[in-house]
């Protein structure tokens, strides 16, 4: 099989991670990667051995020949470039949250199929076995109906407004950075289409330091959602069902074990899985496999959910009365 020739776009911290992953896939080969500037690129290229270093985004997307790209930029810059990439036909693996808002990815998801592109949020945690094991026991009926979904991400951070996260033109905030998580559970579990969401922040110069979402459904199940980076969570989550519970390992999206239990609350079932590099080569592979076969969504992460999720985050932004320098 030939591997597929990846570009890294950004040279921060989530994207040596992915170089390290990438490096460990028999189907993946990293080739390119690129900085605003040369110096950066030149030295991410020596660590993670990638054969092309590039001092622009512009200058990549125009002569590399990577055909798969993973975007590693801040929120605010997603966008523009994804955007660059899939104009200059390269397949898009893109950060999360994937844009500041669902107006930028309908956009861009438009742009993906008229050039016949892949496009897919790097939401990992979908990808994990543990995950697809979570779904497993759920669509297989070992929790009954499920009724209820709690999940929490915080990130105790000192505030810093020159920090990207806290900054809103960089698309700041714990809302896109940390609740992207539990409402991606949620809306996967309980469904896209809430009939209502309720949200409340804590809002500090222009951005979010810690949220709450509860989403209700038409059948009266809900879920509830907490995050912040001025909150100390478990960073656990709890799918509730009227036969029993799925409870993940604490951090959630990044946990390699599982429990089922029975209506009981007694243990009936443990799932463990250790990552073969560091937990990003599952995304890899669920990218590589669409991007061989042809297909223009992605199973696992298919942009539905994306979409629903984007709209979501939208709807709290506009209960607080927040938005973006951008918008
Ligand atoms: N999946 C995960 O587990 C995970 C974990 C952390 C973060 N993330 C996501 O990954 C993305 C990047 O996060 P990160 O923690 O890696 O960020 P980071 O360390 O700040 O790195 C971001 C990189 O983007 C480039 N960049 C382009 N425009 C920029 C700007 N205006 N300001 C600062 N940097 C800019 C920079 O690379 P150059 O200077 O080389 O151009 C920088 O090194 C975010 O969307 C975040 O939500 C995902």
């Amino acid at each position: 099989m030939d591997k597929i020739k990846w570009g890294i776009v950004g040279t921060g911290r989530i994207a040596h991670k992915f170089a390290e992953a990438l490096n460990g896939c028999e189907e993946a080969e990293l080739c390119a990667v690129a900085s605003r500037s040369k110096e950066k690129a030149d030295a991410f290229a020596e660590e993670s051995g990638s054969r092309e270093a590039y001092g622009s985004y512009e200058d990549f997307a125009e002569h590399s020949d990577a055909e798969a790209v993973y975007i590693a930029t801040p929120m605010a810059s997603h966008f523009n470039d994804a955007m660059l990439c899939l104009e200059h036909g390269k397949n898009v693996l893109c950060e999360k949250t994937v844009t500041l808002n669902s107006a930028q990815l309908e956009i861009l998801l438009k742009t993906a199929d008229e050039n016949g592109l892949f496009f897919m949020e790097a939401m990992w945690m979908k990808c994990r076995p543990v995950y697809l094991k979570a779904k497993e026991w759920a669509m297989s009926g070992r929790i009954g109906d499920i009724r209820f979904i709690k999940a929490d991400f915080s990130n105790t951070v000192p505030y810093d407004r020159n920090d990207r996260l806290f900054r809103p033109d960089c698309g700041g905030g714990a809302l896109l950075d940390l609740a992207v998580y539990p409402v991606t559970l949620a809306a996967d579990f309980l469904g896209n289409e809430p009939s209502e969401i309720i949200s409340n922040a804590h809002i500090k110069d222009g951005i979010d330091l810690s949220n709450t979402i509860i989403m209700r459904y038409p059948d009266g199940s809900y879920a509830a959602a907490d995050s912040g980076f001025e909150l100390t969570l478990r960073n656990n989550a709890v799918i509730s069902g009227t036969k029993g519970m799925i409870v993940f390992g604490d951090g959630f999206f990044y946990a390699n074990d599982i429990t089922l239990y029975d209506e009981n609350r007694r243990p009936v079932e443990c799932f463990s899985c250790k990552d073969r590099i560091n937990g990003y080569e599952y995304e890899i592979g669920e990218f590589c496999r669409c991007l061989s076969h042809g297909l223009t969504n992605s199973t696992l992460v298919p942009r539905s959910g994306t979409v629903s999720v984007m709209r979501m985050l939208d709807e709290c932004r506009r209960q607080w009365g927040l938005k973006f320098p951008q918008e």
